[in-house]
């Protein structure tokens, strides 16, 4: 079928994991505290900070963007133009967004977005990156589709 059913119980904290469903790149973060702290603090830079915008599942409509805060899952492709963003982490994203320690940057035209996939100001991107359609089947058992 469509779905894909991912364990996750390996993936270690800060660790990204990335994963293909119906031919897109879907990546797996399990974000650690700081990170999730850490996107309060910078919603002035974004387009989108709630993430009002309605397409997108109800459950991402946070500032975690996601159904378990640790868990970060999105689809890997520029909202802009359809690159694929860099992950740049550990602050290799400071370059790209002043105070912002990790994010995605897509080296396509610019377009940058932070450890939610909440799009940042002043670039082509409208939007923010796709959460797809998923669930936890249990504590391990991410389904996506
Ligand atoms: Fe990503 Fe244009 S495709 S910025």
């Amino acid at each position: 079928g469509a779905d894909v059913e991912v364990d996750i119980s390996g993936i270690q904290v800060g660790q990204l994991i990335r994963v293909m469903w119906r031919s897109k790149p879907v990546w797996i973060v399990r974000r650690p505290a700081a990170m999730l702290e850490a996107l309060g603090k910078h919603e002035d830079q974004l387009k989108d900070p709630s993430s009002e915008n309605p397409q997108q599942p109800e459950y991402a409509k946070n500032q975690y963007r996601s159904i378990k805060e640790e868990y970060l899952v999105l689809v890997g492709i520029c909202t802009h133009l359809g690159c694929s963003p860099q992950h740049l982490s550990n602050g290799a994203f400071s370059q790209y967004a002043e105070g912002v320690q990790d994010g995605f940057f897509c080296p396509c035209h610019g377009s940058k977005f932070d450890m939610a996939g909440r799009v940042f100001q002043n670039v082509p991107a409208g939007l923010n990156l796709q959460v797809p359609p998923y669930n936890f089947i249990d504590d391990n058992t991410l389904l996506i589709g």
